[in-house]
C-alpha cells in the first residue's frame, strides 16, 4: 500500500530515526544513491512561492536520477481549474509521486485520497514536515544526537511550529514554543506532542514567556506573517518585537545556535547580525532540505 508524508503525526519514533539516518547516510555517500530514482518522475505542485522547496526537490530529485515537472498554480491557470481530487488522479497516472504545497491540509488530503501515488507535503497552513526532518537533520550533525536536546521555538505559531513539535517529540527532543498571547501553536497539535512526548522522553511546554527558554541548546524562529496571512506588519510588530532572536536573546537563554526556516526577515525576527554569525545554522538547515527529502522520496517509492 502507498505510504503519504502529510504530516509526521502518524509516524513512530522508530520510523522517524530510521528516515533522519537515511537522509544521513544519502548525505555522506551520494553515489551509492545517483539512480535510487532512475525512470521516475515526480509532479510538484505549488500554490504558494518557493525557493528553497522548490529548487531543493528539483536539484535533489535530479541528483537521484530522477525527473521532477513543476506545476506552477500561482499563475492563475491551473487554480481553480478543476477539483482537486481530480487534479491528483491525472497526475498519478503519469508521476511516481506528488509533491504540493497548498493553502489547505484539506487539499492534501484530497490529493492523497485520490492519487494511487504518494504524496508529500512541501508546507500547507498547519504543516512543514520537510522543514522538520531538514531541522532535525540539522541538530544531529551539529550535536552529534537529537534526543535529550532542548530546541526553543521563538515567534508565531505556526506550520514550522507544529512540524517542529512532532517530529521533535517522536525524536525525542524537548520542546519550548515562546509565542506572544494570542499567537499560540494548534493546542490539538500540542497536545499530540506532548501525549508523543510521554513516550519518548520529551517535555513540551507552551509559554509566553522568553525566560522559559532559558538552557535551550538552540533556538528557533520563522516569519511573523506566513504566507497568505495579510495582517498588516505594522499592527503585529510592536507585539512581536519582544519575542525578536537577537544577541540578547542568546546571551539570555545560553543557547548556542539559531535556526530559521527562512525567508528570513532581517531585523525583524531575527536580526540579521545573527544570521551571519557562527551561531547561525541556517544556510546548513536550507543544505538538509535536499538530503531529508531525498530521504523522504526513497523511502516513499521503496527504492
Ligand atoms: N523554508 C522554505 O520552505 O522555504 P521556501 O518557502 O523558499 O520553499
Ligand atoms: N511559516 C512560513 C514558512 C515559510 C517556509 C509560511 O507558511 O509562510
Amino acid at each position: 500500500m502507498k505510504q503519504d508524508l502529510l504530516t509526521f503525526s502518524d509516524w513512530t519514533p522508530d520510523a522517524l530515526h530510521s528516515l533522519l539516518e537515511l537522509a544521513l547516510t544519502m548525505k555522506q555517500s551520494p553515489a551509492a544513491y545517483a539512480n535510487v530514482l532512475a525512470g521516475k518522475s515526480v509532479a510538484a505542485v505549488f500554490e504558494k512561492p518557493s525557493l528553497r522547496t522548490r529548487v531543493s526537490f528539483d536539484i535533489g530529485i535530479n541528483k537521484l536520477g530522477g525527473h521532477m515537472v513543476y506545476l506552477d498554480c500561482q499563475a492563475g491557470k491551473l487554480a481553480g481549474r478543476e477539483d482537486a481530487v481530480d487534479m491528483a488522479a491525472n497526475l498519478a497516472c503519469w508521476a511516481d509521486a506528488i509533491v504540493a504545497r497548498v493553502f489547505s491540509h484539506q487539499t492534501l488530503e484530497q490529493f492523497a485520497s485520490a492519487a494511487k501515488v504518494p504524496v508529500v507535503n512541501a508546507l500547507c497552513d498547519k504543516y512543514h514536515p520537510c522543514q522538520a526532518l531538514a531541522d532535525y537533520l540539522t541538530l544531529y550533525e551539529t550535536f552529534g544526537q537529537v534526543k535529550g536536546l532542548t530546541l526553543a521555538y521563538v515567534g508565531d505559531g505556526n506550520n514550522v511550529t507544529h512540524s517542529l513539535l512532532l517530529a521533535g517529540a517522536l525524536l525525542g527532543c524537548n520542546q519550548v514554543v515562546v509565542t506572544p498571547p494570542g499567537h499560540e501553536a494548534d493546542p490539538a497539535i500540542v497536545a499530540k506532542a506532548t501525549t508523543i512526548g510521554q513516550a519518548t522522553g520529551a517535555s513540551i511546554v507552551q509559554t509566553t514567556q522568553i525566560s522559559d527558554a532559558a538552557g535551550a541548546d538552540a533556538l528557533y524562529t520563522d516569519t511573523w506573517l506566513s504566507m497568505g496571512d495579510d495582517t498588516p506588519l505594522t499592527t503585529i510588530k510592536e507585539k512581536f518585537m519582544p519575542y525578536q532572536v537577537n544577541e540578547d536573546m542568546m546571551a539570555i537563554t545560553g543557547a548556542k545556535y539559531v535556526l530559521h526556516c527562512q525567508p528570513a526577515h532581517r531585523d525583524l525576527e531575527i536580526t540579521g547580525s545573527l544570521i551571519d554569525s557562527s551561531k547561525s545554522l541556517l544556510m546548513l538547515e536550507a543544505e538538509n532540505r535536499m538530503h531529508g527529502q531525498n530521504a523522504i522520496l526513497t523511502h516513499l517509492l521503496g527504492a
